[in-house]
């Protein structure tokens, strides 16, 4: 099976592939590792992501990165130019569909995501995540990214206190 990363600016979406991305963010087991997403309902937040895929030209906060796998959509990663203070930082957010874990779609999301945010001027990568999401921090160590911080019990989900870990990478 061959995987394609595409840039979604370049190549925009079909109405399928936004479903798809939908599924793959409101899959139960992606749900449980992500801190912030806008409702629990598919349909409500299909609306959502319709909106923000229609205005994503005009967004220059944000790059979009898809995985396709035979056409499909099973994976995507989003750049985020974060406000704060830090000069040319960027916060990367990435979701994997379950059915394809551990087959390196992030690893190569992500090393297409470095590549991108160096054409772009990019100082800084960040990834923050869940202390407990040991697939994430495997990945981002991988490919070069070190613990910069850990937040203790910032991220309160489901009745419980988590710790987050801010991974950075230099560019
Ligand atoms: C984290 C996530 C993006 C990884 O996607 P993926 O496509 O499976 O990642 P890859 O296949 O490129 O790499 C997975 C690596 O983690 C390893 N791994 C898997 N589960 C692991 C675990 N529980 N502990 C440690 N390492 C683990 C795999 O062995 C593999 O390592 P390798 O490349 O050295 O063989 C995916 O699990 C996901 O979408 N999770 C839910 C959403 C999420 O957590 N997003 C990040 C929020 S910041």
């Amino acid at each position: 099976m061959k995987l394609e990363i595409f840039n979604v600016k370049l190549n925009p979406l079909k109405d399928e592939d936004v479903r798809a991305i939908v599924c793959i963010e409101c899959h139960p087991m992606v749900r449980r590792w992500l801190v912030d997403y806008a409702d629990e309902k598919f349909e409500k937040e299909l609306e959502e992501y319709r909106r923000f895929f229609d205005e994503l030209q005009n967004n220059d906060r944000v790059e979009v990165l898809v995985a396709k796998l035979n056409g499909r959509i099973v994976g995507f990663l989003a750049l985020w130019r974060m406000d704060e203070g830090v000069e040319n930082t960027t916060s990367i957010g990435i979701s994997v569909h379950p059915d394809y874990w551990n087959r390196g779609i992030a690893t190569n999301l992500i090393r297409e995501a470095i590549k991108l945010a160096k054409e772009k001027g990019v100082k800084k990568l960040i990834i923050e995540t869940l202390d407990e999401n040991s697939a994430m921090k495997h990945v981002a160590e991988k490919l070069g990214f070190k613990l910069e911080t850990v937040r203790k019990g910032k991220i309160f989900k489901d009745g419980i206190h988590h710790d987050e870990d801010v991974y950075s990478l230099q560019l």
